[in-house]
Protein backbone atom coordinates (compact mmCIF):
# COMPACT_ATOMS: atom_id res chain seq x y z
CA UNK A 1 0.00 0.00 0.00
CA UNK A 2 0.94 3.42 -0.77
CA UNK A 3 0.92 5.92 2.20
CA UNK A 4 -0.70 8.72 2.18
CA UNK A 5 2.83 10.80 2.97
CA UNK A 6 1.20 14.06 2.03
CA UNK A 7 4.17 16.78 2.31
CA UNK A 8 2.08 20.07 2.76
CA UNK A 9 3.90 23.38 2.58
CA UNK A 10 1.64 25.92 4.89
CA UNK A 11 1.46 29.57 3.47
CA UNK A 12 0.04 32.42 5.00
CA UNK A 13 -1.89 35.37 3.89
CA UNK A 14 1.33 37.77 3.35
CA UNK A 15 -0.51 40.66 2.32
CA UNK A 16 -1.04 42.08 5.84
CA UNK A 17 1.76 43.05 7.55
CA UNK A 18 0.38 40.69 10.88
CA UNK A 19 0.05 36.58 9.59
CA UNK A 20 -3.73 35.80 8.84
CA UNK A 21 -3.45 32.40 9.97
CA UNK A 22 -7.27 31.69 9.61
CA UNK A 23 -6.27 32.16 5.95
CA UNK A 24 -3.78 29.48 5.96
CA UNK A 25 -3.43 27.10 3.50
CA UNK A 26 -1.96 23.72 1.70
CA UNK A 27 -0.20 23.45 -1.39
CA UNK A 28 1.17 20.34 -3.52
CA UNK A 29 4.08 22.01 -4.59
CA UNK A 30 6.07 20.34 -8.06
CA UNK A 31 9.77 20.60 -8.30
CA UNK A 32 11.30 23.09 -10.57
CA UNK A 33 11.26 23.17 -13.64
CA UNK A 34 8.56 20.94 -13.95
CA UNK A 35 6.94 20.69 -17.57
CA UNK A 36 3.40 22.54 -17.47
CA UNK A 37 1.65 21.99 -21.12
CA UNK A 38 -1.45 21.00 -23.36
CA UNK A 39 -1.36 18.59 -26.19
CA UNK A 40 -2.54 18.99 -29.48
CA UNK A 41 -2.27 16.77 -33.34
CA UNK A 42 -1.94 17.74 -36.69
CA UNK A 43 -5.05 16.17 -38.09
CA UNK A 44 -7.18 17.47 -35.19
CA UNK A 45 -6.20 20.84 -35.40
CA UNK A 46 -4.79 22.14 -38.35
CA UNK A 47 -7.81 21.62 -41.15
CA UNK A 48 -8.40 20.35 -44.29
CA UNK A 49 -5.28 17.76 -44.16
CA UNK A 50 -6.69 16.37 -47.13
CA UNK A 51 -3.80 14.08 -48.71
CA UNK A 52 -3.82 11.97 -45.70
CA UNK A 53 -5.99 8.47 -45.10
CA UNK A 54 -8.14 9.85 -42.10
CA UNK A 55 -9.42 13.08 -44.75
CA UNK A 56 -10.30 10.11 -47.19
CA UNK A 57 -11.85 7.94 -44.32
CA UNK A 58 -14.11 10.53 -43.15
CA UNK A 59 -15.52 10.71 -46.91
CA UNK A 60 -16.68 6.99 -46.38
CA UNK A 61 -20.17 6.97 -44.98
CA UNK A 62 -20.54 5.34 -41.26
CA UNK A 63 -16.58 6.08 -40.38
CA UNK A 64 -17.25 8.79 -38.03
CA UNK A 65 -20.57 9.55 -35.72
CA UNK A 66 -23.27 11.39 -37.64
CA UNK A 67 -21.12 11.73 -40.53
CA UNK A 68 -18.45 14.65 -38.90
CA UNK A 69 -16.01 15.80 -40.76
CA UNK A 70 -12.38 17.51 -39.67
CA UNK A 71 -13.34 20.04 -42.04
CA UNK A 72 -11.38 23.80 -41.16
CA UNK A 73 -10.47 22.15 -37.78
CA UNK A 74 -8.96 24.48 -35.44
CA UNK A 75 -7.46 26.25 -38.21
CA UNK A 76 -3.99 26.81 -37.05
CA UNK A 77 -2.89 25.61 -40.83
CA UNK A 78 -5.09 29.00 -41.53
CA UNK A 79 -3.04 30.38 -38.82
CA UNK A 80 -4.89 30.51 -35.47
CA UNK A 81 -2.32 28.33 -33.95
CA UNK A 82 -1.05 31.68 -32.64
CA UNK A 83 -4.38 33.05 -31.14
CA UNK A 84 -4.24 29.53 -29.34
CA UNK A 85 -0.21 29.69 -28.69
CA UNK A 86 -1.19 33.09 -27.13
CA UNK A 87 -4.07 31.78 -24.97
CA UNK A 88 -1.42 28.69 -23.79
CA UNK A 89 1.16 31.42 -22.95
CA UNK A 90 -0.92 33.89 -21.08
CA UNK A 91 -2.40 31.29 -18.83
CA UNK A 92 0.55 30.01 -17.63
CA UNK A 93 1.89 27.20 -19.32
CA UNK A 94 5.41 26.82 -20.29
CA UNK A 95 5.29 23.78 -22.89
CA UNK A 96 3.10 22.96 -25.67
CA UNK A 97 2.72 19.30 -27.81
CA UNK A 98 2.07 19.40 -31.25
CA UNK A 99 2.27 17.36 -34.32
CA UNK A 100 3.47 17.70 -37.46
CA UNK A 101 1.71 15.72 -40.56
CA UNK A 102 4.03 13.65 -42.93
CA UNK A 103 1.64 14.42 -45.80
CA UNK A 104 2.11 17.86 -45.79
CA UNK A 105 5.88 17.90 -45.54
CA UNK A 106 5.84 14.64 -48.35
CA UNK A 107 3.01 15.38 -49.87
CA UNK A 108 4.51 12.64 -52.71
CA UNK A 109 7.04 9.95 -52.41
CA UNK A 110 9.48 12.23 -54.33
CA UNK A 111 8.62 15.56 -53.06
CA UNK A 112 8.85 17.52 -50.11
CA UNK A 113 6.96 20.67 -49.16
CA UNK A 114 9.94 23.23 -47.97
CA UNK A 115 6.98 25.58 -46.75
CA UNK A 116 5.11 22.87 -45.16
CA UNK A 117 8.40 22.78 -43.15
CA UNK A 118 8.99 26.68 -42.64
CA UNK A 119 5.02 26.85 -41.25
CA UNK A 120 6.02 24.49 -38.28
CA UNK A 121 9.31 26.05 -38.33
CA UNK A 122 7.24 29.47 -37.90
CA UNK A 123 5.29 27.65 -35.16
CA UNK A 124 8.09 26.12 -33.47
CA UNK A 125 9.61 30.16 -33.34
CA UNK A 126 6.22 31.35 -32.06
CA UNK A 127 6.43 29.13 -29.13
CA UNK A 128 9.86 30.15 -28.38
CA UNK A 129 9.13 33.24 -28.66
CA UNK A 130 6.42 32.92 -26.00
CA UNK A 131 8.81 31.46 -23.62
CA UNK A 132 7.48 27.56 -24.25
CA UNK A 133 9.01 24.41 -24.95
CA UNK A 134 8.17 22.85 -27.38
CA UNK A 135 7.52 18.84 -28.16
CA UNK A 136 7.25 17.68 -31.31
CA UNK A 137 5.44 14.13 -32.24
CA UNK A 138 6.35 13.04 -35.81
CA UNK A 139 3.47 10.35 -35.80
CA UNK A 140 0.37 11.01 -34.57
CA UNK A 141 -2.50 8.45 -36.22
CA UNK A 142 -2.42 10.05 -39.50
CA UNK A 143 -0.72 8.95 -42.73
CA UNK A 144 -0.26 10.42 -46.30
CA UNK A 145 -2.16 9.00 -48.90
CA UNK A 146 0.45 7.65 -51.05
CA UNK A 147 1.86 5.53 -47.78
CA UNK A 148 -1.61 3.96 -47.27
CA UNK A 149 -1.73 3.05 -51.11
CA UNK A 150 1.60 1.38 -50.32
CA UNK A 151 0.33 -0.61 -47.61
CA UNK A 152 0.80 1.44 -45.00
CA UNK A 153 2.26 0.37 -41.58
CA UNK A 154 1.75 -3.26 -42.77
CA UNK A 155 4.27 -3.09 -45.27
CA UNK A 156 8.49 -3.04 -44.62
CA UNK A 157 9.11 -0.27 -46.69
CA UNK A 158 7.79 1.96 -44.53
CA UNK A 159 10.56 1.47 -41.61
CA UNK A 160 12.76 3.19 -44.57
CA UNK A 161 9.96 5.89 -45.61
CA UNK A 162 9.53 6.91 -42.01
CA UNK A 163 13.25 7.13 -41.33
CA UNK A 164 13.73 9.36 -44.22
CA UNK A 165 10.87 11.46 -43.33
CA UNK A 166 12.30 12.25 -39.89
CA UNK A 167 15.37 12.56 -40.97
CA UNK A 168 14.14 15.62 -43.05
CA UNK A 169 11.99 16.67 -40.19
CA UNK A 170 14.20 17.12 -37.59
CA UNK A 171 16.79 18.68 -40.22
CA UNK A 172 14.64 21.14 -40.88
CA UNK A 173 13.41 22.01 -37.11
CA UNK A 174 15.89 20.98 -34.74
CA UNK A 175 16.94 25.05 -33.98
CA UNK A 176 13.75 25.38 -32.27
CA UNK A 177 13.02 21.49 -31.09
CA UNK A 178 15.29 18.82 -29.08
CA UNK A 179 12.27 16.60 -27.30
CA UNK A 180 10.45 14.33 -29.87
CA UNK A 181 8.08 11.45 -30.21
CA UNK A 182 8.46 9.69 -32.83
CA UNK A 183 4.69 7.66 -32.77
CA UNK A 184 2.03 8.62 -30.79
CA UNK A 185 0.46 5.60 -29.03
CA UNK A 186 1.46 2.95 -31.64
CA UNK A 187 -0.91 0.38 -29.19
CA UNK A 188 -4.22 2.69 -30.32
CA UNK A 189 -2.97 2.66 -34.04
CA UNK A 190 -2.19 -0.31 -34.13
CA UNK A 191 -5.56 -2.30 -32.38
CA UNK A 192 -8.03 0.26 -33.08
CA UNK A 193 -7.11 0.50 -37.04
CA UNK A 194 -6.02 -3.57 -37.04
CA UNK A 195 -7.83 -5.51 -35.06
CA UNK A 196 -10.81 -3.52 -33.52
CA UNK A 197 -11.54 -1.56 -37.26
CA UNK A 198 -12.88 1.73 -36.05
CA UNK A 199 -9.33 4.04 -37.41
CA UNK A 200 -8.41 3.22 -41.05
CA UNK A 201 -7.63 0.70 -42.75
CA UNK A 202 -10.56 -0.95 -40.97
CA UNK A 203 -9.09 -4.03 -40.88
CA UNK A 204 -10.01 -7.29 -38.14
CA UNK A 205 -6.74 -9.12 -38.57
CA UNK A 206 -4.43 -10.29 -35.65
CA UNK A 207 -1.38 -11.07 -37.78
CA UNK A 208 -1.70 -7.79 -39.29
CA UNK A 209 -2.02 -5.76 -36.11
CA UNK A 210 1.34 -7.45 -34.74
CA UNK A 211 3.06 -6.76 -38.04
CA UNK A 212 2.21 -3.23 -37.74
CA UNK A 213 3.06 -3.04 -34.05
CA UNK A 214 6.50 -4.67 -35.80
CA UNK A 215 7.24 -2.34 -37.99
CA UNK A 216 6.34 0.23 -35.96
CA UNK A 217 8.91 -0.87 -33.72
CA UNK A 218 11.94 -1.01 -36.28
CA UNK A 219 10.74 2.84 -37.86
CA UNK A 220 11.06 4.32 -34.26
CA UNK A 221 14.09 2.57 -33.79
CA UNK A 222 15.79 3.31 -37.02
CA UNK A 223 14.46 7.45 -36.03
CA UNK A 224 15.75 7.27 -32.40
CA UNK A 225 19.25 7.01 -33.79
CA UNK A 226 18.49 9.08 -37.36
CA UNK A 227 17.21 11.91 -34.86
CA UNK A 228 20.22 11.74 -32.46
CA UNK A 229 22.60 11.45 -35.72
CA UNK A 230 21.28 15.17 -36.90
CA UNK A 231 21.05 16.10 -33.24
CA UNK A 232 23.31 14.65 -30.33
CA UNK A 233 21.16 17.01 -27.80
CA UNK A 234 17.89 15.53 -28.88
CA UNK A 235 15.87 13.74 -26.15
CA UNK A 236 13.78 11.19 -28.19
CA UNK A 237 10.50 8.82 -26.31
CA UNK A 238 6.88 7.80 -27.35
CA UNK A 239 3.61 7.82 -26.14
CA UNK A 240 1.93 5.22 -25.17
CA UNK A 241 -1.80 4.92 -24.04
CA UNK A 242 -1.62 3.33 -21.06
CA UNK A 243 -5.07 1.90 -20.02
CA UNK A 244 -5.40 0.18 -16.22
CA UNK A 245 -7.00 -3.79 -17.26
CA UNK A 246 -8.29 -4.60 -13.25
CA UNK A 247 -10.32 -8.12 -13.76
CA UNK A 248 -14.06 -8.25 -13.25
CA UNK A 249 -14.16 -10.68 -10.61
CA UNK A 250 -11.12 -11.30 -9.10
CA UNK A 251 -11.33 -14.93 -7.66
CA UNK A 252 -11.85 -15.65 -11.53
CA UNK A 253 -9.28 -17.26 -13.04
CA UNK A 254 -10.56 -16.66 -16.45
CA UNK A 255 -10.62 -12.62 -16.03
CA UNK A 256 -7.76 -12.73 -14.19
CA UNK A 257 -6.05 -14.06 -17.53
CA UNK A 258 -8.34 -11.95 -19.99
CA UNK A 259 -7.12 -8.50 -18.10
CA UNK A 260 -3.32 -9.91 -17.61
CA UNK A 261 -3.04 -10.59 -21.87
CA UNK A 262 -5.02 -7.33 -22.33
CA UNK A 263 -2.56 -5.45 -20.36
CA UNK A 264 0.88 -7.03 -21.79
CA UNK A 265 -0.68 -6.70 -25.22
CA UNK A 266 -2.02 -3.50 -25.00
CA UNK A 267 0.08 -1.80 -22.72
CA UNK A 268 3.52 -3.66 -22.24
CA UNK A 269 4.47 -5.11 -25.81
CA UNK A 270 5.74 -1.56 -27.36
CA UNK A 271 7.63 -0.47 -24.59
CA UNK A 272 9.53 -3.85 -23.25
CA UNK A 273 10.55 -4.32 -26.84
CA UNK A 274 12.47 -1.00 -26.71
CA UNK A 275 13.86 -2.17 -23.27
CA UNK A 276 14.58 -5.44 -23.94
CA UNK A 277 15.37 -5.56 -27.89
CA UNK A 278 12.24 -8.54 -27.86
CA UNK A 279 9.09 -8.46 -29.28
CA UNK A 280 7.06 -10.76 -27.10
CA UNK A 281 4.67 -11.48 -29.72
CA UNK A 282 1.63 -13.72 -28.78
CA UNK A 283 2.11 -15.63 -31.88
CA UNK A 284 6.07 -15.92 -32.30
CA UNK A 285 8.28 -14.12 -29.89
CA UNK A 286 11.39 -12.44 -31.82
CA UNK A 287 14.63 -10.23 -31.41
CA UNK A 288 14.67 -6.89 -32.38
CA UNK A 289 17.92 -6.28 -30.90
CA UNK A 290 17.99 -2.70 -32.71
CA UNK A 291 15.17 -1.45 -30.90
CA UNK A 292 16.38 -1.77 -27.29
CA UNK A 293 17.53 1.19 -25.59
CA UNK A 294 15.93 3.57 -27.79
CA UNK A 295 13.58 5.83 -25.52
CA UNK A 296 15.39 8.69 -23.58
CA UNK A 297 12.23 9.16 -21.80
CA UNK A 298 8.83 7.50 -21.36
CA UNK A 299 5.84 9.28 -22.59
CA UNK A 300 2.62 7.97 -20.99
CA UNK A 301 -1.27 8.87 -22.18
CA UNK A 302 -3.06 8.25 -19.40
CA UNK A 303 -7.23 8.45 -19.20
CA UNK A 304 -8.99 5.73 -17.99
CA UNK A 305 -9.16 2.29 -15.88
CA UNK A 306 -11.14 -0.13 -16.80
CA UNK A 307 -12.62 -3.91 -15.77
CA UNK A 308 -12.34 -6.70 -17.84
CA UNK A 309 -13.98 -9.86 -18.02
CA UNK A 310 -13.87 -13.02 -20.17
CA UNK A 311 -16.50 -13.75 -22.63
CA UNK A 312 -16.82 -16.60 -25.08
CA UNK A 313 -19.43 -14.28 -27.35
CA UNK A 314 -16.78 -11.49 -28.41
CA UNK A 315 -13.99 -13.38 -30.31
CA UNK A 316 -13.66 -10.11 -32.08
CA UNK A 317 -12.46 -8.36 -28.70
CA UNK A 318 -10.26 -11.75 -28.13
CA UNK A 319 -13.06 -12.76 -25.80
CA UNK A 320 -13.12 -9.94 -23.43
CA UNK A 321 -15.62 -7.42 -22.62
CA UNK A 322 -14.24 -3.93 -21.38
CA UNK A 323 -16.53 -2.14 -18.62
CA UNK A 324 -16.61 0.74 -16.42
CA UNK A 325 -17.67 0.19 -12.12
CA UNK A 326 -21.17 0.49 -11.97
CA UNK A 327 -21.31 3.73 -10.31
CA UNK A 328 -18.28 5.46 -12.03
CA UNK A 329 -17.99 9.21 -12.34
CA UNK A 330 -18.56 8.87 -16.06
CA UNK A 331 -17.79 11.71 -19.06
CA UNK A 332 -20.16 13.20 -20.95
CA UNK A 333 -20.65 10.49 -23.55
CA UNK A 334 -19.64 7.83 -21.26
CA UNK A 335 -16.53 7.55 -23.14
CA UNK A 336 -13.77 7.65 -19.96
CA UNK A 337 -14.36 7.37 -16.12
CA UNK A 338 -12.61 9.39 -14.28
CA UNK A 339 -10.20 6.98 -11.93
CA UNK A 340 -7.65 8.98 -10.58
CA UNK A 341 -6.16 5.65 -9.27
CA UNK A 342 -5.41 4.90 -12.13
CA UNK A 343 -2.98 7.47 -13.01
CA UNK A 344 -0.66 6.56 -10.13
CA UNK A 345 -0.54 3.20 -11.23
CA UNK A 346 0.15 4.27 -14.61
CA UNK A 347 3.64 6.11 -13.75
CA UNK A 348 4.19 3.36 -11.13
CA UNK A 349 3.76 1.66 -14.38
CA UNK A 350 6.34 3.31 -16.24
CA UNK A 351 9.32 3.42 -13.47
CA UNK A 352 9.95 -0.28 -14.80
CA UNK A 353 11.70 1.52 -17.95
CA UNK A 354 14.28 3.89 -15.62
CA UNK A 355 13.65 6.14 -17.56
CA UNK A 356 12.26 9.98 -16.82
CA UNK A 357 8.97 9.89 -17.13
CA UNK A 358 6.92 12.67 -19.16
CA UNK A 359 2.81 12.36 -18.80
CA UNK A 360 2.14 13.55 -22.75
CA UNK A 361 -1.53 13.47 -22.54
CA UNK A 362 -4.03 13.35 -19.96
CA UNK A 363 -7.86 14.75 -19.86
CA UNK A 364 -11.85 14.40 -20.32
CA UNK A 365 -14.24 15.20 -22.84
CA UNK A 366 -16.68 17.67 -20.86
CA UNK A 367 -18.31 20.11 -23.13
CA UNK A 368 -20.23 22.14 -20.00
CA UNK A 369 -16.87 21.59 -17.33
CA UNK A 370 -18.87 20.14 -15.06
CA UNK A 371 -16.23 17.32 -14.22
CA UNK A 372 -13.18 18.45 -16.06
CA UNK A 373 -11.90 20.71 -12.58
CA UNK A 374 -12.26 17.74 -10.26
CA UNK A 375 -10.70 15.26 -12.96
CA UNK A 376 -7.95 17.79 -13.77
CA UNK A 377 -7.26 18.29 -9.86
CA UNK A 378 -7.46 14.33 -8.64
CA UNK A 379 -5.13 13.49 -11.50
CA UNK A 380 -2.63 16.24 -10.63
CA UNK A 381 -3.08 14.83 -7.40
CA UNK A 382 -2.08 11.46 -7.90
CA UNK A 383 0.85 13.12 -10.48
CA UNK A 384 2.03 15.21 -7.23
CA UNK A 385 1.91 11.63 -4.70
CA UNK A 386 4.81 10.24 -7.68
CA UNK A 387 6.88 13.23 -7.71
CA UNK A 388 7.06 12.93 -3.73
CA UNK A 389 7.82 9.47 -4.11
CA UNK A 390 10.81 10.42 -5.94
CA UNK A 391 9.31 8.98 -8.81
CA UNK A 392 11.13 10.51 -11.91
CA UNK A 393 7.74 12.93 -13.39
CA UNK A 394 9.05 15.42 -15.27
CA UNK A 395 6.11 17.18 -16.91
CA UNK A 396 2.07 17.07 -17.65
CA UNK A 397 0.16 17.83 -21.02
CA UNK A 398 -3.44 18.21 -20.51
CA UNK A 399 -5.14 16.63 -23.69
CA UNK A 400 -5.99 19.67 -25.03
CA UNK A 401 -5.77 23.06 -25.77
CA UNK A 402 -9.16 23.80 -27.40
CA UNK A 403 -12.02 21.32 -28.70
CA UNK A 404 -10.70 19.79 -31.62
CA UNK A 405 -11.59 16.43 -34.44
CA UNK A 406 -12.05 13.65 -32.07
CA UNK A 407 -11.34 10.72 -35.08
CA UNK A 408 -14.08 8.37 -35.12
CA UNK A 409 -16.12 10.69 -32.63
CA UNK A 410 -15.99 13.33 -34.34
CA UNK A 411 -17.28 16.73 -32.95
CA UNK A 412 -18.86 14.80 -30.26
CA UNK A 413 -16.55 14.63 -27.95
CA UNK A 414 -14.98 17.68 -26.06
CA UNK A 415 -11.47 17.50 -24.74
CA UNK A 416 -10.43 21.66 -24.81
CA UNK A 417 -9.68 24.49 -22.24
CA UNK A 418 -11.07 26.13 -24.25
CA UNK A 419 -14.38 25.85 -26.22
CA UNK A 420 -14.32 25.70 -29.76
CA UNK A 421 -17.59 26.63 -32.01
CA UNK A 422 -16.38 24.66 -34.93
CA UNK A 423 -18.44 27.12 -37.58
CA UNK A 424 -17.50 30.60 -36.54
CA UNK A 425 -13.92 29.34 -35.17
CA UNK A 426 -14.90 31.71 -31.95
CA UNK A 427 -13.08 30.24 -28.81
CA UNK A 428 -14.71 30.49 -25.35
CA UNK A 429 -12.49 30.03 -21.89
CA UNK A 430 -13.86 27.36 -19.82
CA UNK A 431 -13.57 27.78 -16.09
CA UNK A 432 -10.64 24.73 -16.24
CA UNK A 433 -8.36 27.13 -18.50
CA UNK A 434 -8.09 29.29 -15.35
CA UNK A 435 -7.74 26.54 -12.98
CA UNK A 436 -4.94 24.95 -15.16
CA UNK A 437 -3.41 28.66 -15.13
CA UNK A 438 -3.28 29.13 -11.17
CA UNK A 439 -1.35 25.36 -11.05
CA UNK A 440 0.94 26.03 -13.33
CA UNK A 441 1.86 29.60 -12.15
CA UNK A 442 1.92 28.22 -9.06
CA UNK A 443 3.54 25.02 -9.75
CA UNK A 444 1.21 23.71 -7.34
CA UNK A 445 -2.38 23.09 -6.88
CA UNK A 446 -3.27 24.16 -3.40
CA UNK A 447 -6.43 23.55 -0.98
CA UNK A 448 -7.71 27.09 -2.00
CA UNK A 449 -7.59 26.82 -5.59
CA UNK A 450 -9.65 23.03 -5.08
CA UNK A 451 -12.26 24.26 -2.81
CA UNK A 452 -12.84 27.27 -5.42
CA UNK A 453 -12.68 24.65 -8.56
CA UNK A 454 -13.85 21.90 -7.48
CA UNK A 455 -15.08 21.70 -3.61
CA UNK A 456 -16.03 18.18 -3.34
CA UNK A 457 -13.25 16.60 -3.62
CA UNK A 458 -11.61 19.19 -0.94
CA UNK A 459 -11.90 16.85 2.06
CA UNK A 460 -10.31 13.80 0.44
CA UNK A 461 -7.30 15.84 -0.87
CA UNK A 462 -6.77 17.91 1.77
CA UNK A 463 -8.62 15.99 4.91
CA UNK A 464 -7.29 18.11 7.71
C1 LIG B 1 -5.59 9.88 -27.40
C2 LIG B 1 -5.06 10.45 -28.70
C3 LIG B 1 -5.46 11.88 -28.93
C4 LIG B 1 -6.86 12.22 -28.46
C5 LIG B 1 -7.12 11.65 -27.09
C6 LIG B 1 -8.52 11.90 -26.55
O1 LIG B 1 -5.66 8.48 -27.49
O2 LIG B 1 -3.67 10.37 -28.74
O3 LIG B 1 -5.26 12.18 -30.27
O4 LIG B 1 -7.78 11.83 -29.39
O5 LIG B 1 -6.88 10.27 -27.08
O6 LIG B 1 -9.39 10.88 -26.87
Amino acid sequence: MISKGYNMAITTNQTSPSHNISMAHATFHFPRNFIWGTATSSHQVEGNNTNNNWWAWEQEPGRIIQGHKSGPACDWWGGRWREDFDRAAETGQNAHRFSIEWSRIQPTPDRWDEEALDRYREMLRGLNERGMTSMVTLHHFSDPLWLAEMGGWEDESVIHSFEVYVRKAVEALREYCSLWITINEPNVYAFLGYLLGVFPPGKKDLRATLRVLENMMRAHAVSYQAIHSVQPVAQVGLAFHYRVADPARSWSPFDRGIAGLQSLYFNDLFPLACRDGVFYSPILRKRLPEVKGTQDFIGVNYYTSEFVAFNLLQPGTLFSRQFFPPHADLSDTGMLANEPAGMLRALNWSRKFNLPIIITENGVEDADDHLRPRYLIQHLHQTWRAVNFNWPVRGYFHWSLVDNFEWERGWTQRFGLWELDVETQARRKRPSADLYAEICRENGLSSEMVGRYAPEVLAELFPG
